[in-house]
C-alpha cells in the first residue's frame, strides 16, 4: 500500500486546523499509522528541505519549519501521494483551489498549512528522518472494530 508523509506546519498548529486536517484525510478512506507532536531539530529541518538547499527562500523556509511544533503523520492508501496533494492544492495560495486545503486556509507561500511528499521515494527518505519503524503500525488495521 502507498504511503505519504503529511505534515501540519507550524502555522497549521497555531492555528488549531489538526483536527479539522486529520479529519479531510480520515473521510478520503486513508489509513493513519502513525502520528506525532514534535519540534523538528535543525538537522531534521536541512535535510527534509535539502533538494531546496540553493534556493533564495531555503534559510527561511528551515527558520519556519523549526519555530513551533509541528504534527507529523503517516498515511496510506491507493494512490495516496497524488491524491493527498490534490487535496492539499498548490503551494501557492493564490493558485489553489478553493475546496483544497491551501485553498481555503492559506494566505501566502511560507505560510501553506500543511506538506506532503511528492513521490513515494520522497515519502519513504520523509518518514524515516522524522519516525522509528516501531512508531507505526505495520500492515492493515481493523477499522471501527474493537482492538481486543
Ligand atoms: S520549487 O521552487 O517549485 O521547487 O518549490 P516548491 O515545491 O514550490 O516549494 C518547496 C517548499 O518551499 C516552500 N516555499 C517557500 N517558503 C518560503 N518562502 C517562499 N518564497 C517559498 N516558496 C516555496 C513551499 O511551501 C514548499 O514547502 P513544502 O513543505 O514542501 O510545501
Amino acid at each position: 500500500m502507498e504511503k505519504t508523509y503529511l505534515m501540519v506546519k507550524p502555522d497549521g498548529v497555531q492555528r488549531h486546523l489538526i483536527g479539522k486536517l486529520v479529519q479531510r484525510f480520515e473521510e478520503k478512506g486513508f489509513q493513519l499509522i502513525g502520528a506525532k507532536m514534535f519540534r523538528l531539530t535543525r538537522e531534521q529541518a536541512e535535510y527534509h528541505y535539502e533538494e531546496h538547499k540553493d534556493k533564495p527562500f531555503f534559510g527561511e523556509l528551515v527558520a519556519f519549519i523549526t519555530s513551533g511544533p509541528v504534527f507529523g503523520m503517516v498515511w496510506q492508501g491507493d494512490n495516496i501521494v497524488a491524491l493527498s496533494r490534490a487535496m492539499m492544492g498548490k503551494t501557492n495560495p493564490l493558485d489553489a483551489a478553493p475546496g483544497t486545503i491551501r485553498g481555503d486556509y492559506a494566505l501566502n507561500t511560507g505560510n501553506n498549512i500543511i506538506h506532503g511528499s511528492d513521490s513515494p521515494q520522497s515519502a519513504d527518505r520523509e518518514i524515516s528522518n522524522f519516525f522509528r519503524p516501531e512508531e507505526l503500525m505495520t500492515g492493515d488495521y481493523p477499522v471501527g472494530l474493537p482492538l481486543n
